[in-house]
């Protein structure tokens, strides 16, 4: 990025009151140029305080969306149309109906990875690093958790006293990752620590010196006294080995740890999109916005 691209975001971002928030599997130069990063509890709190009257979510639909339901007088604006959530989109509002309906007395837990149709028929939303507090509060005998089986099995591990039955969604990029991926890591960096993402699987998560959140991840990471593979998407890796240089880190199959949608924006696009020539600006309907604020408001009072 040039200096002069550098100069011109900043110059228009104030002129029209706009503020970035960056979720931190967005690319480093993304991260560079945002006011607020963060995993998705940390984003999703700092929005519903912003002064701003335009915020720009460099993230996924499902961070934009989260945005605007608890800021609604905002215009909130998704650089990347195209940007979803492979996870988000692997359960329906319908599904959850018929769910419901065959466990009458169960707590409904979403993961903040949903639309907001599917956070409006839940109970409760929580993110990976709000997950266990707001679970271990939750005056309930039966929850149902969705759609993430990993981070539901994760859970349900910490919680034994909860009876928790999981939806069969999964993180199409986290799930790829295998036993023999981590094994052969682990032996390629002998005397590393390893972190990962609890949407991994139990196989991968078991091997683990941490499982975390995105945010708790890199806070592991930049505090551990030795080197760090990294066991998330690729994102955090990046802004770690360029925000710190002496530090060593080590990535986790690159490849297929990459989340696409995450991948959309560039800063020439974020200039777009502050200056209204690109990304869509999220729209949504008062009663569905109101119903979904419920489960995020309870997450926020519980977490
Ligand atoms: P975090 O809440 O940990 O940032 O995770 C969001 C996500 O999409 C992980 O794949
Ligand atoms: Fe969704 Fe997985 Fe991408 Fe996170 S990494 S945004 S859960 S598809």
């Amino acid at each position: 990025m040039t200096d002069a691209l550098r100069d011109l975001i900043a110059k228009r971002k104030k002129e029209t009151d706009t503020v970035i928030l960056a979720h931190t599997y967005q690319p480093p130069e993304i991260i560079e140029l945002a006011d607020i990063t963060g995993d998705s509890f940390a984003l999703a709190k700092a929005a519903a305080k912003l002064p701003n009257k335009r915020i720009i979510m460099c993230g996924v639909r499902f961070m934009a969306e989260s945005v605007k339901i608890l800021a609604p007088e905002k215009q909130v604006i998704l650089p990347a149309p195209d940007a979803g959530c492979g996870m988000a989109r692997m359960i329906k509002p319908e599904e959850i109906t018929a769910w419901k309906e065959q466990h009458p007395d169960a707590v409904v837990c979403a993961y903040i990875n949903t639309t907001a149709a599917t956070k409006a028929v839940c109970d409760v939303c929580v993110t990976s690093s709000s997950a266990l507090r707001i679970v271990g509060k939750l005056d309930a005998e039966e929850i149902l958790f969705l759609p993430d089986r990993n981070l539901g099995g994760w859970i349900a591990a910490q919680c034994p006293d909860k009876k928790m039955t999981l939806w069969n969604g999964y993180c199409p990029v986290h799930d790829t990752l295998t036993e023999e991926q981590v094994l052969q890591a682990k032996n390629d960096h002998p005397g590393a620590l390893l972190a990962v993402h609890p949407e991994c699987r139990e196989e991968v998560v078991r091997h683990a010196d941490m499982a975390g959140s995105t945010a708790e991840i890199i806070d592991f990471a930049i505090k551990a006294d030795k080197p760090v593979i990294i066991g998330t998407e690729r994102g955090v890796a990046d802004t770690l080995t360029k925000k710190y240089p002496d530090k060593e880190f080590y990535y986790l199959c690159p490849e297929t740890l990459t989340c696409p949608d995450m991948k959309y924006i560039s800063p020439e696009l974020l200039l777009q999109a502050i200056n209204g020539e690109a990304g869509e600006t999220i729209e949504m309907d008062e009663e569905l916005r109101l119903k979904a604020k419920k489960s995020i408001d309870r997450m926020l009072e519980l977490g």
